[in-house]
């Protein structure tokens, strides 16, 4: 099928790819020529794994092209949005991206060619209950004398793990009153989605919150997990021990019940507020989504406190302290929202120097921190751990594992604070090696 992909950002850019890898002759628009210009010589401006093979791949054999103008795309007739639904200061959810798009589209259709065939729109950017009425009534407006479906189709895809998730999804859900569009999308997910059959068929009010509910849910399970991990810290016990004996249950799977210093990145805090925003608006209390992010909020904290247990301000600012990961999670670049970065800005005024290693998100955090004097960044874990008193480790890197552990003995102070539950207790006890996680007695 001939598709475009409107936005290159993390879902735009694996949509359009992946689609092309599927098969499908897809061009992929975005505003920003600068961005169109690099994508064109296969530069990804993020790292995920995987995706720069496949745009070089699919831009080879031309199934994907890129471009910053609309009317490139304007015979297509399927258009999946993928803009972003950024958070306004009010909490509300950002439409302003995601309707300027679709105006730009109607004005083509208005003075495309062919009049005479029917467009189909796909949302997958992440929007509130109630969008795809909102643009179903802008449509009207523009009296256009042909039809156009908006559906909604969102994504689930993880950071990290983007295009994995995208070719091997749990579901895929289409929210929509149009028989044709879910035909389409059908066929479109079909090479990926006929051996599970999970396609899901749902009016388009269900489809938005079943993407937000995703989210909060998810969310709802690391908060519920490290509020859990307070008790095993107070009464013994380990909590990793507690996700295998709870997540044995199907009814629960031990998937995101890990403990660690609460949860980050460019969805789950958003889609959280603006969930809570949806309600609101509603004039309903969502108590339990509120309680899932004052638990988020407060976890970073209650991390740093084991750290101020042990040190007065006075010895806290004589030592060097090394930090592990700065990205939100592990193989990604992106620090939005990143618990590593809070940690980085509440330690730096209190110490005297933080030694900083990352992967991968290097680049990024030195733009973040520019304005942290006392902080330095190391090209290997080896060389972060020298002359420094302690450790602290703030993302899940499988790196931390085959890292040769005798190292850490050149901790001055003996001492690891491990925010994601990283390290083997009993080796660090064999290294005579004082550590702290979260939930681990
Ligand atoms: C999340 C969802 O998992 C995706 O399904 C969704 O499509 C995406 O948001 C989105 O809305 O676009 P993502 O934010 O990329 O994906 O990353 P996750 O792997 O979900 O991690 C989110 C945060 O939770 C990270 O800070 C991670 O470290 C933390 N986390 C995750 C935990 O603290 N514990 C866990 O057990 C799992």
């Amino acid at each position: 099928m001939k598709i475009s992909v409107i936005g290159s950002g993390y879902v735009g850019l694996v949509t359009a790819a992946c689609f092309a890898e599927l098969g499908n002759k897809v061009t992929c628009i975005d505003i920003s020529k600068q961005k169109i210009q690099s994508l064109k010589q296969s530069k990804i401006p993020f790292y995920e794994p995987g995706l720069e093979n496949l745009v070089e791949k699919n831009l080879k054999c031309k199934n994907l092209s890129f471009t910053s103008k609309y009317a490139d795309a304007i015979e297509d007739k399927i258009y999946f949005i993928c803009v972003g639904t950024p958070q306004r200061k009010s909490g509300s959810v950002n439409l302003d991206y995601l309707f300027a798009a679709i105006d730009s589209l109607l004005k083509e259709f208005q003075q495309g060619i062919d009049q005479d065939s029917k467009r189909h729109i796909f949302i997958k950017s992440t929007i509130p209950p109630g969008t795809i009425r909102k643009i179903e009534k802008k449509v009207l407006l523009r009296k256009l004398n042909f039809s156009v479906s908006i559906s909604s189709n969102p994504e689930f895809l993880k950071e990290g793990s983007a295009v994995n998730d995208f070719m091997k999804p749990d579901r895929v859900v289409i929210g929509s009153d149009s028989n044709t569009a879910k035909k389409i999308c059908k066929e479109l997910y079909k090479p990926i989605i006929w051996k599970s059959n999970r396609f899901i068929e749902t009016t388009p009010e269900s489809s938005e919150i079943i993407k937000y509910a995703s989210n909060a849910f998810l969310a709802t399970k690391i908060s519920f997990i490290n509020e859990i991990a307070k008790l095993t810290d107070f009464y013994g016990g380990d909590i990793n021990e507690i996700r295998s004996g709870m997540g044995s249950d199907v009814r629960i799977n031990p998937n995101f019940l890990y403990a660690g210093i609460g949860f980050g990145g460019s969805c789950f805090p958003k889609d959280l507020t603006g969930l809570i925003h949806s309600f609101k608006k509603a004039k309903i209390n969502p108590e339990l989504i509120k309680a899932t992010v004052n638990v988020n909020n407060e976890q970073k904290e209650y991390f740093l406190r084991k750290i101020y247990k042990l040190y007065s301000p006075k010895e806290l600012s004589k030592k060097t302290i090394t930090i592990w990961g700065i990205a939100f999670k592990s193989n990604t670049d992106d620090i939005r929202e990143s618990v590593g970065i809070k940690i980085v800005k509440a330690l730096s005024p209190k110490v005297a120097k933080i030694n900083i290693y990352d992967a991968i998100a290097i680049k990024n955090a030195k733009n973040e921190l520019s304005n942290l004097s006392n902080i330095s960044f190391n090209k290997t874990l080896a060389s972060s751990v020298k002359n420094s008193h302690f450790l602290v480790i703030t993302t899940d890197s499988k790196e931390f594992w085959s890292f040769d552990h005798d190292l850490l003995t050149t901790l001055q102070d003996n001492r690891i604070f491990d925010g994601r539950n990283m390290l083997d207790i009993d080796a660090m006890s064999a290294l005579e090696i004082e550590y702290f996680g979260i939930g681990r007695g």
